[in-house]
């Protein structure tokens, strides 16, 4: 039977890379984003040019029922999910504690946190049912660690990692995999990082650590880990991962001092 991979949050960046991965294996891909439908329109274009089967999806993962919703018409109308990647950001910018508002905050949280939580409510037990799948889920130096302007950021994607791990306990021992990716570094991701820097911004950043330096993640090598993670053994599997620049500080190091 063909597998389905589900990606939630595909945009050009991890979304998009992955699909193409787990397409170039066989997998039926999903691609699920929030609100661009062009971009969407041009990834499933892509995909299924080169011979690839594919679908796209416009679902916000805030909005009441709506995931469940697919979950279910995509195992129902396309087939068993195997693997699912929830890769949806909850950035939303640096922000002073007097300008994250209540709202602001929630939406993190639903974001980063409680659309994990509902995908999982609903996809795991159909997985458990087949005794296999994996949910990779992925993260970001604020998983980890806390900083100036990140209270929302910072607290839904630290809960996300949590998350994983509670996930983690109760259902490797039935079968499935699930696995968090903290992703240590800039992404060249123009749908997101590339927003909110804005072109210009971005292109130097590019110039100045990305092409040949190396000093910005690659979509395409993140995804080749994310599908090497869904497809390990279950006598050796990772929970944890984390990927980085060569040139990249890593979250719990510090300047060098200058002695
Ligand atoms: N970019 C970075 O530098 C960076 C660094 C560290 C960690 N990360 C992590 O990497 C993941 C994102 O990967 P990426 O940056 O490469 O992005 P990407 O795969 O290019 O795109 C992610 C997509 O998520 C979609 N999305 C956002 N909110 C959504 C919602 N409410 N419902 C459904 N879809 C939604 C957006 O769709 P629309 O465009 O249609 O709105 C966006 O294009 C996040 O988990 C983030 O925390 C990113």
């Amino acid at each position: 039977m063909r597998k389905v991979c589900l990606i939630i949050g595909a945009g050009a960046g991890i979304g998009m890379a992955t699909a193409r991965r787990f397409a170039k294996e066989g997998d039926y891909v999903c691609l699920v984003r929030r609100s661009n439908q062009k971009g969407l329109d041009k990834s499933i274009h892509e995909l299924t040019t080169n011979g690839y089967e594919a679908t796209g999806f416009i679902v916000d993962v805030t909005v009441p029922d709506d995931l469940e919703a697919l979950v279910e018409k995509i195992e129902t109308e396309i087939g068993p999910i195997d693997t699912a990647v929830y890769n949806v950001g909850a950035q939303i910018g640096d922000r002073y504690l007097d300008s994250t508002t209540l709202k602001v905050f929630e939406l993190g949280w639903k974001l980063g946190t409680f659309g994990l939580f509902r995908l999982a409510k609903t996809l795991l037990p159909c997985m458990v049912k087949r005794s296999t799948g994996s949910l990779l889920v992925t993260g970001a130096t604020a998983s980890v660690r806390g900083n100036g302007g990140q209270h929302s950021h910072a607290a839904t994607m630290a809960s996300r990692r949590m998350l994983c791990q509670s996930l983690n306990a109760e259902f490797a021992p039935k079968g499935i995999h699930i696995a968090h990716i903290v992703i240590d570094g800039l992404i060249d991701a123009p749908d997101t990082l590339g927003k909110m820097l804005g072109a210009e911004a971005f292109e130097e950043l590019k110039q100045r650590k990305g092409y040949e330096k190396n000093g910005l993640l690659v979509p395409d090598q993140i995804a080749d880990s994310y599908f090497h993670l869904a497809r390990q053994h279950p006598s050796a599997w990772t929970h944890e991962l984390d990927l980085r620049p060569h040139s990249a500080l890593p979250w719990w190091n510090h300047e060098k001092l200058d002695l």
